[in-house]
């Protein structure tokens, strides 16, 4: 039983959602599965939930905020047995054509935060999605009756307070849709224990031209984001 996921080999499902928030995970579950799933993690209110989604197995656990959490919960997950990660998750937007409730698709996440490059050992590495489910959740955009999509390069920041309000910019200018916390780290954790991938994450709030500028989403924007990230993260 590892340390902080108390739980056994097969408590489980191989395809496990990962929000950042608590809250989430226990409203994704009491929303969007079965009746009839089961709490499999409390521990430091790191909640899980297992159980099913139109009869399939499917997981939804807690990794708590910035890469040293997730990397925990994610390296856990591999232990148990989970196969596949999807981050279900909050993003600051950086895009010009964005809107706050958007959904994002991190093809990569750079790695401006030291825990996810330590952990590979390789400073220029490109932490990136599994390409299958950036198609599979591609082709559900193309087909749903969605909000808007972004799929493209995402930043994963080992800091939200970031005195250095500037480098956004640059990040912006080199093509990055969006900021975040944990999905690098899911990314190279999934390469390294072989489990597939990928990160969704609603707009929460848009990131200005400086510190103090950013502009926080409505309770009804989140949900919104939330149940459209369900519609491609369930699947
Ligand atoms: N998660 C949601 N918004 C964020 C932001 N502005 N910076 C970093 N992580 C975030």
């Amino acid at each position: 039983m590892p340390i902080h996921l108390r739980a056994e080999p097969g408590d489980y499902a191989p395809n496990v959602l990962c929000p950042g928030d608590p809250v989430r995970a226990q409203y994704i579950a009491e929303t969007f599965f079965d009746p009839g799933f089961k709490q499999v993690n409390e521990v430091r209110g790191m909640l899980g939930f297992t159980g099913t989604f139109e009869g399939k197995p499917l997981s939804v656990q807690t990794t708590g905020m910035g890469a040293p959490s997730a990397g925990i919960v994610f390296d856990e997950l591999a232990q148990l047995g989970a196969k596949r990660l999807v981050r279900v998750g909050t993003c600051g937007g950086l895009a010009d054509d964005m809107s706050m409730g958007d959904t994002v698709i991190a093809l990569t996440a750079a790695a401006d935060d030291h825990a996810p490059r330590q952990l590979s050992q390789m400073d220029g590495i490109v932490p990136t999605a599994t390409f299958s489910l950036v198609e599979e959740a591609a082709r559900l955009t193309r087909e749903g009756s969605m909000g808007k999509v972004h799929i493209g390069p995402i930043v994963t920041s080992g800091l939200f307070y970031e005195p250095n309000w500037e480098k956004f910019n640059t990040w912006k200018a080199l093509g990055h849709l969006a900021v975040e916390m944990e999905a690098a780290m899911m990314y190279v954790v999934g390469a390294m224990k072989g489990m597939e991938a990928l990160a969704l994450m609603t707009v929460s709030d848009m990131i200005g031209e400086g510190d103090g500028d950013t502009v926080r989403i409505s309770d009804e924007d989140m949900k919104r984001g939330v149940d459209q990230m369900m519609e491609i993260g369930c699947r």
